[in-house]
């Protein structure tokens, strides 16, 4: 018998929530962490909260995160079934003339955010990650990941999970049109599909005990 990581992830999230280690601390609303399942075979993890997330204090809970909950509906994934999270865990922002906007995250703030993730993944041990977009993949297979050539490619026993895919992000998603954006979704459906199959396919975990 195992216990449940549920606990302990709790632990992580507390620390992380009061975490200063970089100068997003003094922008942000809230630290966004992971969310779902902490014993769940599949991880889904995103690049970091936008303005919604920031403020609501959830992943993917923007126009992404709308479009995200749809196709994962398609792919027939529940979040309360899988853990989801972010590269990082505040959002990075900049203001210019009155209007803030999200900004890529800095080396130094992806840096300083990695123990958290690190902490994530090696409680929870899922047998799937999916990279949501190229900054995860970047961090999470490999430095040099090109989406173009690489989405939807099983990579083997990687750092954190025995299987990890790389998808398109459905930030990325929204800014196409017509085919296009048809295409694109449906990538990342197909991707999600075949993530959770894997996860389904995975040894199940022993049998859980709350004690
Ligand atoms: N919202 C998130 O939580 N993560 C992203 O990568 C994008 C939007």
């Amino acid at each position: 018998m195992t216990t449940s990581n549920a606990p302990q992830i709790k632990q992580i999230e507390a620390k992380a929530s009061v975490c200063t280690d970089c100068g997003l601390s003094e922008t942000r609303t809230q630290v966004v962490f992971g969310e779902g399942n902490a014993d769940a075979a599949l991880t889904l993890v995103g690049e970091g909260p936008g303005d919604q997330e920031d403020r609501r204090g959830r992943p993917f809970v923007g126009k992404a995160g709308k479009l995200l909950d749809e196709v994962m509906g398609d792919a027939q994934i529940r979040r309360e079934d899988i853990w989801l999270t972010n590269v990082i865990k505040c959002r990075a922002c900049v203001t210019e003339d009155g209007f803030t906007r999200n900004r890529p995250p800095k080396m130094e703030e992806i840096k300083a955010c990695h123990k958290w993730l690190d902490a994530e993944l090696n409680l929870i041990q899922p047998a799937v990650i999916v990279c949501i977009g190229a900054p995860a993949a970047n961090r999470l297979i490999h430095r040099n990941f090109k989406m173009t050539q690489e989405r939807g490619r099983w990579f083997t026993d990687t750092q954190y999970a025995p299987f990890a895919i790389a998808a398109l992000h459905p930030a990325y998603i929204l800014r196409l049109h017509g085919d296009d954006f048809t295409a694109a979704r449906r990538y990342l459906v197909e991707d999600l599909i075949e993530a959770r199959e894997k996860a389904e396919d995975a040894p199940q975990r022993q049998q859980l005990t709350l004690f």
